[in-house]
């Protein structure tokens, strides 16, 4: 193995990967920010290495960990970054890149093996990536996560211990009409440390809505709001009493979870630019109702989900956060809407904390 490469540049990575070629040896190759390095990091890049006979690390560079992680990121520069990870068993070479994709990097350097750490599946890598490794003979492998760790739960952990005694966490009010699945991921984020909140309140529209089962298992408070007559609308009292519980609760933001009638004042007003909701489709692509019935019979190849702020006009609030999934061959609604759901998990929670640290932030 030659002497190990801090900062190599993508020629010389390539030509690692040709002395490799020649031996007989396969190099495996990944990529990420590696900001705040944790055992999840140092488990994942151990297994990523056993793949094959070295592993190159492809680092985002400090513009491109701000354009993917948002101000505040990285904690740390590249060259730190870079040196810390080069100092571990399992890295053999470190390239720098700029670029918010590896595209251009598997184009020139032609892996053997490219490893993913994930909550992805073959199926949901970047389709342009994804055609650049394969058009390389790359194998993508996707490596499980090591759950519970991650570099936004340290960071966390952190600002709770700063906080402690004088910080307050944020309060979150959930309206739910349905199975309460993006509640429980939400309150999983909160047990791993990865947001700064607690769920003030849990409303339902539905006394049968398993939200509510799953709310009182937690211990969470509940209330049961009796919507009015007509579907998918609330009636004025309706609106008036979701309002008055959410600001009793004190809550700072309302998380629309799967609630499925239309809001208006006074709780627009009350909670101006203070409600999010996550919607089944690329919005603006396939507003309202099936969503997942809407993408099948337009006949795309990807569809997904978006995280928007709640306005008086439906589905189209100013959009946070999206998380594309690919329509395969054969989906039903149901198999669509099932891997979409498992994508609204990871990225609802994730957009819920930064918009919760601006309104912690005073922002
Ligand atoms: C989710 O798929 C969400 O996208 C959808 O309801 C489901 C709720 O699931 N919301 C909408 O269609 C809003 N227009 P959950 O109750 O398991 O969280």
């Amino acid at each position: 193995m030659p002497q190990k490469r801090t900062a190599a540049s993508a020629e010389e990575a390539a030509a690692f990967r040709e002395k490799l070629e020649a031996e007989g040896k396969k190099l495996v190759f990944t990529n990420g920010c590696f900001d705040l390095l944790h055992v999840g990091h140092v488990r994942y890049l151990k297994e990523a290495r056993a793949l094959g006979d070295a592993l190159l690390v492809a680092l985002n560079g400090d513009d491109s960990v701000a354009r993917l992680k948002g101000p505040g990121r990285p904690v740390n520069p590249a060259d730190d970054r870079a040196e810390i990870l080069a100092a571990l068993e399992s890295v053999d070479m470190v390239v720098v890149f700029e670029e918010e994709r590896v595209t251009r990097l598997a184009e020139q350097i032609r892996p053997h093996i490219y490893a993913k750490g994930g909550d992805y599946t073959v199926e949901s890598l970047n389709l342009e990536e994804r055609g650049a490794l394969e058009k390389a003979g790359s194998e993508i492998r996707i490596l499980p996560l090591v759950k519970g760790k991650s570099t936004s739960g340290t960071l966390a952990r952190l600002k709770k211990n700063n906080n402690a005694g004088g910080g307050r966490r944020l309060r979150l009010g959930i309206l739910g009409s349905g199975e309460g699945s993006n509640m429980e991921a939400i309150c999983e984020a909160i047990d791993r440390g990865e947001m700064d909140a607690e769920v003030a309140l849990v409303i339902s529209d539905r006394e049968d809505a398993a939200i509510l089962q799953r709310a009182a298992r937690r211990g969470l408070r509940v209330v049961t709001v009796r919507p009015g007559d007509r579907p998918g609308r609330l009636a004025e009292p309706a609106q008036k009493e979701i309002c008055d519980r959410l600001q009793a609760a004190q809550v700072d933001l309302v998380i629309l979870a799967g609630f499925m009638r239309v809001l208006r004042a006074p709780l627009l007003d009350a909670f101006e630019n203070r409600i999010l909701n996550v919607h089944p489709s690329l919005l603006p692509e396939f507003p309202g109702l099936d969503a997942w019935g809407q993408a099948l019979r337009a006949g795309v190849r990807e569809s997904g989900c978006t995280v928007h702020r709640v306005t008086a006009e439906v589905d189209e609030g100013a959009i946070l956060g999206q998380e594309r999934v690919p329509v395969l061959p054969g989906d039903t609604v149901e198999s669509l809407r099932e891997r979409i759901h498992e994508r609204e998990h990871t990225l609802y929670p994730r957009v819920i904390g930064e918009v919760g640290e601006k309104i912690l932030a005073g922002e």
